[in-house]
Formats: C-alpha cells, sequence, structure tokens
C-alpha cells in the first residue's frame, strides 16, 4: 500500500454528483472493486451506504468518504480520495461540503433519463467551487439508453466537448478504469505544502460515545500528526490530537495526515459544538499566522413539525434518541413542545420533508419509537405593530391578528425538468400552488426546464407526488430558498364542541383555508366514532367558523341492548373500553382515536 505521504502529485480528490438514482452508489462500489480498497468478503452493493434505511431504499443520506489506492495504466500508483453524496435536494448541503473537500467532480448522467433536476443543480454547485468537471453518461448497457440525446443535453449545458463524455455502466463494470484514468489525467492534484502551517477543514462529523467527535477533515496546508496540540480556530477550543487516519470502509490509523490528505482526526471530544463543521484546525501555535478557511454557511431547517410519543410513558426514550441522531445530524434541532391534544413532546426542525420522514422512521426502526408528527410548517416571520419581528415555526406561536403589522412566508426558486408533453401539466399544478412564473427553457426537443418562484408551504404538502403523477414519474424537481415575502396568511384552528385540537391548528394562505378546513372537518367526521352526545366538528379563522360538520350521538337503544343487563358482559365491556382509552386522546369531553391523529397527519410521503 503506498503510504499516505505519497507525494502530492499522486493524490486525487474527487465527487461523484448526480440526480438521485443516477448510479453513484453503484459506480463507487466498482471503483472499490477495482483499487481492492476492501477486501471481496466485505464486498456488497453499495456497501459505502452504511446505514439500513440507506440500503433498503437505494438512497444516501450522509456522504461518505473512502480513500482507494489505483494503480494507472502509467504503473503509478495514485491516491484516491472519494466522497459519495447524497442525490436528493433535502440533502444539498451535503453535496456543498463534500465539494469543498475536492478538485473534480465525476457528473453522472443516467443515459436513459438525461440531465434532471438535481443534475443541474449539482453541476452548478461544483462550478461556483471552481471544481475540474468530468461528465459520465452511465447504464449505457440498458436497452433504452439514449446515449445521442443526453450526449447533446450535457454539451448545451456544460459547452465541453462530446468527445470529453466518458461513457460507462456501472452495474456491467464497463468504462470504469477509464474514468479513473481520466480522474489521473484531468484532474489536478491538490495545491497546498505540508511544510505550511497547518489549515484542515472539517467536512463532516460522526460521535461515538467511547472516543468522542471524530472529525471528517480535508487538510488544505500543512501536516497533522497525533499528539499535535491543535485548535478549532471559530469555536477558539484546544484539544490535543489523538488520532489521525483514512477511511476504508473502517478507520485506519495513519503517523499523519498532509496537504490534500482527507481523512479523520480524533481528539478526544466529547462536545460536539467544539468541532463544527465548516471549522477550520491549525495548531495551537500558529493561530496568528493562519486565516480561517471559508466555511460553510450554517443550515437553517425549514420545515417544523412536533413530534410526540404514542404512549406517553416512551417521551424520555423520544428525548434520548433525538439527543444521539443530533450528535451526527447536525441539522436536526428539537424543543420540548406540549399539546393539549397529544401531551409532551418535541418541536423538530428538518432541512426538508424526506430529512422529517428519515427521522420519524429511523426513531421507530433504531428506537422501536412510535411518533405522531404533526403537520410540518415551514418558519414564518410575523412583523408586529411595534415593529419587531418574531420567527414563528409553530402555528401556536402566531401572535393575535390584532398585534401583527404583516406576515411573511418564505419562497424558493423551484427548477422543474419535464418531458415536453407535459409541460401543461406542470404549469396548471406550479399555478395551483401559487407559483410566480420565471422562465422556461427548451433542453432539446423532448425535455423542457421550467423554473418558478414558489412558497415553500406549497411545496411541502404533498407538490413533490402531484408532480410526479402529473408527469407520469418524469419530472424532476429541484429547489433552493430564495426569498421572505409578504403574504395574506391565518390561522385555521379544528375544534370539537368549541374546545380547539392544538395539534391540528395550521398557518395557511387566506385562498387555502377553506379548502383545507371542509377537508380536515369531512375526514375527523369520518374518523371520530359516534359518542353519547352530539359532536359539533368546525373549523375556524378567529372567532369565523369556515366549515362545520356534525356527529349525532349513539341511540340510547343501542347502548342498552350492548349491556343487555348481562353483569359479565358489562365487565367485559368496561375492561374493553378501559383499554382502548389508552389509545384514545381527549379534546373537551370527546374521546379521538389515536388512529385518526395518525390518519389526519399524515402528509410527509
Ligand atoms: P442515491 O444514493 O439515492 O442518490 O442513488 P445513487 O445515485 O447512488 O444510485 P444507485 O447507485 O443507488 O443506483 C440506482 C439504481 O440504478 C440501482 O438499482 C442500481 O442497481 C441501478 N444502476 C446503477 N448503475 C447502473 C448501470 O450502469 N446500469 C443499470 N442497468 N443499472 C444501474
Amino acid at each position: 500500500m503506498a503510504s499516505p505521504s505519497a507525494d502530492r502529485a499522486h493524490v486525487r480528490n474527487f465527487c461523484i454528483i448526480a440526480h438521485i438514482d443516477h448510479g453513484k452508489s453503484t459506480l463507487a462500489d466498482r471503483f472499490l472493486d477495482i483499487t481492492g480498497a476492501i477486501s471481496k468478503k466485505e464486498m456488497r452493493e453499495q456497501v459505502l451506504d452504511a446505514m439500513d434505511l440507506e440500503r433498503e431504499r437505494g438512497i444516501t443520506i450522509k456522504a461518505h468518504a473512502i480513500t482507494m489506492f489505483y494503480e494507472a495504466d502509467s504503473g503509478e500508483t495514485y491516491r484516491m480520495n472519494l466522497i459519495d453524496t447524497p442525490g436528493h435536494v433535502d440533502f444539498s448541503y451535503e453535496v456543498s461540503r463534500s465539494l469543498a473537500a475536492c478538485e473534480g467532480a465525476l457528473l453522472l448522467v443516467d443515459a436513459s433519463q438525461g440531465v434532471e433536476a438535481q443534475t443541474l443543480s449539482n453541476l452548478f454547485m461544483a462550478l461556483e467551487h471552481n471544481l475540474t468537471i468530468l461528465t459520465v453518461l452511465n447504464k449505457i448497457d440498458l436497452p433504452n439508453a439514449r446515449i445521442e440525446e443526453a450526449s447533446e443535453q450535457i454539451v448545451s449545458l456544460t459547452g465541453e466537448a462530446r468527445s470529453g463524455i466518458l461513457l460507462a455502466s456501472a452495474r456491467e463494470g464497463i468504462g470504469v478504469r477509464e474514468i479513473l484514468e481520466a480522474i489521473v489525467r484531468r484532474v489536478p492534484p491538490p495545491l497546498g505544502k505540508p511544510e505550511d502551517p497547518l489549515r484542515a477543514l472539517v467536512f463532516d462529523s460522526t460521535f461515538d460515545s467511547y472516543r468522542g467527535v471524530c472529525a471528517y477533515i480535508r487538510v488544505v496546508d500543512g501536516t497533522l500528526r497525533a499528539g499535535d496540540r491543535i485548535r478549532f480556530l471559530s469555536a477558539d477550543k484546544e484539544y490535543e490530537v489523538l488520532e489521525v487516519g483514512i477511511f476504508q470502509l473502517r478507520l485506519i490509523p495513519q503517523d499523519k495526515l498532509e496537504a490534500g490528505d482527507v481523512g479523520y482526526m480524533v481528539a478526544g471530544i466529547k462536545v460536539v459544538a467544539d468541532a463544527k463543521v465548516g471549522d477550520t484546525i491549525t495548531h495551537a501555535a500558529d493561530v496568528e499566522n493562519v486565516t480561517p478557511l471559508i466555511g460553510y454557511k450554517p443550515m437553517k431547517p425549514m420545515v417544523y413539525s412536533g413530534l410526540f410519543p404514542i404512549d406517553s410513558d416512551d417521551y424520555v426514550k423520544l428525548k434520548d434518541a433525538l439527543g444521539k441522531f443530533q450528535l451526527n445530524d447536525a441539522a436536526l434541532v428539537y424543543e420540548p413542545e406540549t399539546s393539549l391534544a397529544l401531551g409532551f413532546g418535541f418541536r423538530a426542525g428538518f432541512l426538508g420533508p424526506l430529512h422529517m420522514e428519515i427521522v420519524v422512521e429511523r426513531l421507530h426502526r433504531e428506537y422501536d419509537l412510535n411518533v405522531i408528527a404533526t403537520t410540518p410548517t415551514v418558519p414564518y416571520i410575523a412583523w408586529r405593530l411595534d415593529g419587531t419581528k418574531l420567527e414563528v415555526d409553530s402555528p401556536a406561536e402566531l401572535p393575535p391578528t390584532n398585534q401583527i403589522e404583516r406576515l411573511q412566508e418564505p419562497v424558493v426558486l423551484a427548477t422543474v425538468i419535464t418531458p415536453t408533453d407535459y409541460v401543461g401539466n406542470v404549469m396548471k399544478l406550479c399555478q395551483e400552488r401559487r407559483g410566480d412564473f420565471q422562465e422556461i427553457q427548451y433542453l432539446d426537443a423532448t425535455r423542457a426546464r421550467l423554473v418558478y418562484v414558489i412558497p415553500l408551504s406549497e411545496l411541502i404538502y404533498d407538490f413533490y407526488d402531484r408532480l410526479k403523477s402529473c408527469s407520469r414519474g418524469y419530472a424532476t424537481l429541484d429547489y433552493e430558498f430564495y426569498d421572505y415575502v409578504d403574504s395574506t396568511l391565518v390561522k385555521l384552528d379544528v375544534l370539537l364542541n368549541g374546545d380547539p385540537i392544538d395539534a391540528l391548528s395550521m398557518i395557511v394562505h387566506e385562498e387555502k383555508a377553506y379548502e383545507r378546513g371542509r377537508d380536515l372537518v369531512d375526514r375527523l367526521r369520518e374518523l371520530i366514532p359516534r359518542q353519547l352526545f352530539r359532536i359539533a366538528v368546525q373549523a375556524s379563522i378567529g372567532s369565523r367558523v369556515i366549515a362545520r360538520s356534525t356527529i349525532s350521538p349513539l341511540r340510547k337503544d343501542v347502548l342498552a341492548k350492548c349491556y343487555g343487563g348481562d353483569v359479565s358482559r358489562k365487565r367485559k365491556l368496561l375492561e374493553k373500553q378501559r383499554e382502548g382509552k389508552k389509545r384514545m386522546k381527549q379534546i373537551g369531553n370527546v374521546q379521538i382515536p389515536q388512529e385518526a391523529f395518525l390518519a389526519l397527519l399524515k402528509t410527509t410521503e
């Protein structure tokens, strides 16, 4: 194995970027095969996707890094640091972090699909980081691969010569060695000298309860060794390095990491906040001699939801689980929240709806915790009459209307790429969702790119499913935060016999309030079992009722029949009721089955 101090001319740092499912993890597997980075015994499909959830769903959630040693056709050995990145829009911050650790990017395009929404956003991000971009058309083995058309799209997008596009099938192992050769030839080696003062960028981290934080770093200048005294520049914290090394599925300790290397560092850090992603590490003695590297913009949650344990005894378990998740997922934020309907839980902030869905699913799988997640909300801004600003992450925080001067909501710049046949459908959907048309561009005769400014709240509410169904699954979406704009928003409440169900309150645009209120009232009427008294189900904005329905009471003779004077039957029935009560939530004197909440709040699919 080549030594980690192999001269800098023989180091290449690259990542693979692509739209979801275009084959990044499969291509990474082939690289690992060819370079023998992992043994045959350890090899399995999508080996870098370590989480069970990633493997089952075939999606990459966290970025992964691995060092491979590649013997090139020239006979020389290169140290190749590969960073595999997630494709889904919610995790695009992981992509931006990986890019900052590389000199080159492989832009992978599925030859049967062509350029998609996230191909574009990832390409733009790589260009912003001044990376050398190599385009690879993957899946050329598929009978419906459209190599000509996809190549044309790439040429018109990147201006790259047609001859520069690499053709491959990651599944069949075709063209894979050629890609590695192209990386050696076309991606520049890292700049930076091992003898300079140390500057290393933290681009990710994991937490292990025995060893503390394991910081994933890219050494930009200088050399880092075990025993060195280091300082995190922005956290202003000092530590002694216990171990440095490289990733090869497991951590492989090394004597040192030098300028241009990608690896890890362990320093007994028990406080996660001390080793922030985006921070610069230097030697404690060099603090005065270095300027910090350009870090990352802090990630801001864009979707909030209340998480409540179905079994209220699980509150502490939920608290522990969220705490543990946060150690490895810097984007997750949460604080305690209480709901009259659902009891004690947490208000949690996520990067997007998929991030939220994944956290809820991991709670179930890894901690056997079933939670009710309330309707996702975006962060709104309320400007009060006294000129102060309030960020509103939950409907409960919205001040009364008579205290508000105006409300603002976040809007995103959404890019949809669709076959031209569905342009009309996509435009209709975007208009229904209060989208503001920006531009349309025809990528070739069959594909168009549409750009809209759309309120984020409209995107997180089943937009993706609707987009897929109105384009037969072909349209793809990417979006980024754009701005906050003034909006006529109202708080919609749902009441049972006059008592509000706080867990169902939501902030909606005035135009959509009636539709959403009617829908909730109708569904509640179906879901709440009849009780001994009449139940009025209402949706209201302030004191104005905008939709109503009634659940009629059980008839007395039905009850009488149930008891029928039979004592043992009566006892059994009471026992059953007691058991059932555990699964009930109480609003005023009305009992609502928990399943009703689960059914009503299921909007994250
Ligand atoms: P995310 O991690 O979710 O972004 O996906 P990914 O880009 O890593 O894609 P992945 O490697 O998981 O591949 C997606 C699907 O395409 C899998 O079913 C692969 O088996 C399949 N696939 C990948 N490469 C090829 C290929 O060259 N040919 C064919 N026919 N299928 C491929």
